[in-house]
């Protein structure tokens, strides 16, 4: 039984997360900005055989409120062995394009929102020697495109910064996980036309973060097939990428 605190409680794939946390017993704390739909997350997950489950209500993107959040999370956990912070939205890229009002919008919630975030957490971990930090970002993070580069810049702003506070903590009992989905399907996605092999469920990428984390990993694309096509997407030159209509 363990303790865990999953920023974002409300998202698909972290509901999805949470069942298996709860299936193996462990103690929730679930913090979202809606509290109807995290009453509805707590009842499921209760019903599945989580030890305890508690709910916080707030908005994530008001940073001033972390330390308080984080604090109180892990008072009434007594201490947190896994955090997933799972929160985030899909930006709509013209909008930003037109307005960078409509994008310090998007920035304050996929951006520094996280961030902020896992400057407390780290700090409180790091204090205690031991836990899991496991954050989901994107493979979109891993290059620019036409389609999201608002996006994909908070994505890869957030897996950058994993990247050094992983090796900041390297030694201190913190494993910190960067998790990279592709195409889930997912609420953030209905708009989206759905289908074809490079679309996952929510479940598939729990089962994926679960292993995870198990296994100490430090960077996991889900499904797994991604990391290849990411390498490749990577290694593309720019002079023929930006030609690409992606
Ligand atoms: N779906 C994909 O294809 C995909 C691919 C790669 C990465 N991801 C990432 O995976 C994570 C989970 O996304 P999902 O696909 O599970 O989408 P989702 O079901 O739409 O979940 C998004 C979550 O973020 C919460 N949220 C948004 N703004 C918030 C705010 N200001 N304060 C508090 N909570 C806020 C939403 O709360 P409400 O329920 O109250 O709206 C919801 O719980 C996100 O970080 C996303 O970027 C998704």
């Amino acid at each position: 039984m363990q303790t865990v605190l999953i920023i974002g409680a409300t998202s698909a794939i972290a509901t999805a997360t949470a069942r298996a946390f709860a299936r193996r017993g462990d103690r929730l704390y679930l913090v979202g900005r809606d509290r109807d739909k995290l009453d509805q997350v707590a009842q499921d997950l209760t019903v599945r055989g989580a030890g305890a489950v508690q709910c916080a209500v707030w908005d994530l993107a008001d940073t001033a409120a972390h330390p308080a959040l984080i604090d109180e999370a892990v008072a009434a956990l007594g201490g947190v062995d896994i955090v997933l912070i799972a929160h985030g939205t899909l930006p709509d890229q013209a909008a930003c394009e037109a307005d960078f009002q409509v994008a310090v919008t998007e920035l304050a919630i996929n951006l520094t929102g996280t961030l902020s975030l896992l400057t407390h957490l780290a700090n409180v971990m790091a204090a205690a020697g031991s836990g899991t930090l496991a954050v989901i970002t994107s493979v979109a993070g891993d290059r620019g495109r036409q389609s999201n580069y608002l996006y994909g810049a908070a994505k890869g702003g957030v897996a950058l910064f994993l990247q050094g506070l992983r090796n900041r903590l390297h030694g201190s009992g913190v494993q910190v996980l960067t998790i990279k989905p592709g195409f889930v399907d997912t609420p953030m996605t209905a708009h989206l036309p759905k289908g074809g092999p490079l679309w996952a469920t929510p479940e598939q990428i729990a089962t994926g973060i679960m292993k995870a984390i198990a296994k100490g990993r430090d960077v996991v694309y889900l499904p797994g097939f991604w990391r290849p096509i990411m390498w490749v997407i990577r290694l593309l030159p720019e002079a023929l990428f930006k030609r690409m209509s992606l």
